[in-house]
Order: C-alpha cells, then sequence, then structure tokens
C-alpha cells in the first residue's frame, strides 16, 4: 500500500520534530467526520480515499475525469475524485459512497438500484449513486430527463442505463419499512457450504448486488466522455 501521505491528529501534528516539505496539510470533512492529512498537494482525492483513508468503495476507472466512477459528493456537488488534488480539499465536506447506508441498510436509493437490477459489474455504482443522489437532494421526483442529465457523465457498460434511470427515478417511492424487509432477506443469502456456487455470490445474486451497492464491488472500466472537477468558483 502506497503511503505517500499520512493520517494526523492535532496533537501528532504539535509533536512533530519536522514536516515533509513536500507535503501539504489539509483539513476538511469526510461522511461528516473531520480529517486531516499530511499530503502531496497534487495527491488525487481517489487515492487519498482508497489507499490512506481505506475507502475503496469509489472506484477508478479512466483517471483522467472521463468515466465518472470515481464521482463523489464534493459540498453536494458530483465531482470526479480523480480530478481533484489534495491543495483543493481544505474546508470541504466530501461525501462517498460509503456514506448512503445507515445503520448497516440501504438507503432508498441503494435498494432502488437492488430492486431494479441496476448493478451488475458494479464498476459504475458509486458514481452512479453518488450522482443521483446529488440530483435527488434537490430534486426528489426527477423527471426521466433530469435523470439523465445528473447520470450522464457515468460510463456503464453492463445495464444499458435504463434499470439504473428507472431505479433512480422510482428511489422516492422506496418506503423505509422495505429496508426492514431487504436486511432480513440479507441473512437467508448468506452461503452455506452446500451451495452450488460453493458459498460464492453468483454475480445476479442479491448479496453480490447489495456489495455493489455499498460501494464493496470490484472491477476496472474505461472511459466516456465526461470532465468533472470541483469548479473554480467555487474554491
Ligand atoms: S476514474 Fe475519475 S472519471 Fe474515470
Ligand atoms: S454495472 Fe455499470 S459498468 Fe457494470
Amino acid at each position: 500500500m502506497s503511503r505517500a501521505s499520512s493520517l494526523t491528529t492535532p496533537a501528532a501534528d504539535a509533536a512533530a520534530p519536522e514536516r515533509d516539505p513536500g507535503k501539504i496539510t489539509v483539513a476538511f470533512t469526510l461522511n461528516g467526520r473531520p480529517v486531516t492529512m499530511a499530503v502531496a498537494p497534487m495527491r488525487r482525492l481517489t487515492l487519498m480515499l482508497r489507499e490512506e483513508l481505506g475507502l475503496t468503495g469509489t472506484k477508478v476507472g479512466c483517471d483522467a475525469g472521463d468515466c465518472g466512477a470515481c464521482t463523489v459528493l464534493i459540498d453536494g456537488e458530483a465531482v470526479c475524485a480523480c480530478m481533484v488534488p489534495a491543495g483543493r480539499l481544505e474546508g470541504r465536506s466530501v461525501e462517498t459512497v460509503e456514506a448512503l447506508a445507515r445503520d448497516g441498510a440501504p438507503s432508498p436509493l441503494q435498494e432502488s438500484f437492488l430492486r431494479h437490477g441496476a448493478a451488475q459489474c458494479g464498476i459504475c455504482t458509486p458514481g452512479m449513486l453518488m450522482s443521483a443522489e446529488a440530483l435527488l437532494r434537490r430534486n426528489p421526483l426527477p423527471s426521466e430527463q433530469e435523470v439523465k442529465d445528473a447520470i450522464g457523465g457515468v460510463l456503464c457498460r453492463c445495464t444499458g442505463y435504463a434499470k439504473i434511470i428507472q431505479a433512480v427515478k422510482n428511489a422516492a417511492t422506496v418506503l423505509p419499512a422495505a429496508s426492514i424487509a431487504w436486511t432480513a432477506c440479507r441473512r437467508s443469502w448468506a452461503p452455506t457450504p452446500s451451495a452450488p456456487t460453493g458459498g460464492r455470490p453468483t454475480a445476479s445474486s442479491p448479496r453480490s448486488s447489495a456489495a455493489r451497492t455499498t460501494g464493496r464491488g470490484s472491477a476496472s472500466a474505461t472511459s466516456r466522455p465526461s470532465r468533472r472537477g470541483i469548479r473554480a468558483s467555487s474554491t
């Protein structure tokens, strides 16, 4: 694991005899919690999240602002984390796909993805979810065109988009009680030694889909035109 940057606390900072001249200290909020890091100023947010902070739900596809797989929310706006250098994070609020579930239960949006089969390989799913989350916060009942516009910067190679669009459109209709039912069902999906798949979830199983919608899937992706980072006007 690369350690180009390191987590620090205020106390640890005070005790440090000297600083790495190639690093800066950035303080921001990550999924509601304050974080202070000593990090190279051009370190990409994707790498900070995945390698320093252990949040691997954010996926890396193109690493060039094209595929949208790395989409996170910064101050509530969907941006490509691979285009955000550490030096732009001071005072910001960063939210990743890991912030969506509550107490282990998927959010209504995640549950809608599960119901509609909107997650297949899973590489685009965190980016889709965070792009849709930004939309639904400002518009809980979006039109189909508004959904298409919101997720237009995220490439999906698997679903053909129709299921994703329906999942986002219908997210507002998912009742909180459904989360309870989903949690109960998930227990019954636990692999058993006698399972035909050898105890491993299959690609189409609800259990593996749940992992993808909560950011625990794994895959790689290629690119699609869309380049988004933090807008200059928002700094
Ligand atoms: S990995 Fe960031 S846009 Fe593709
Ligand atoms: S589910 Fe979207 S790229 Fe595979």
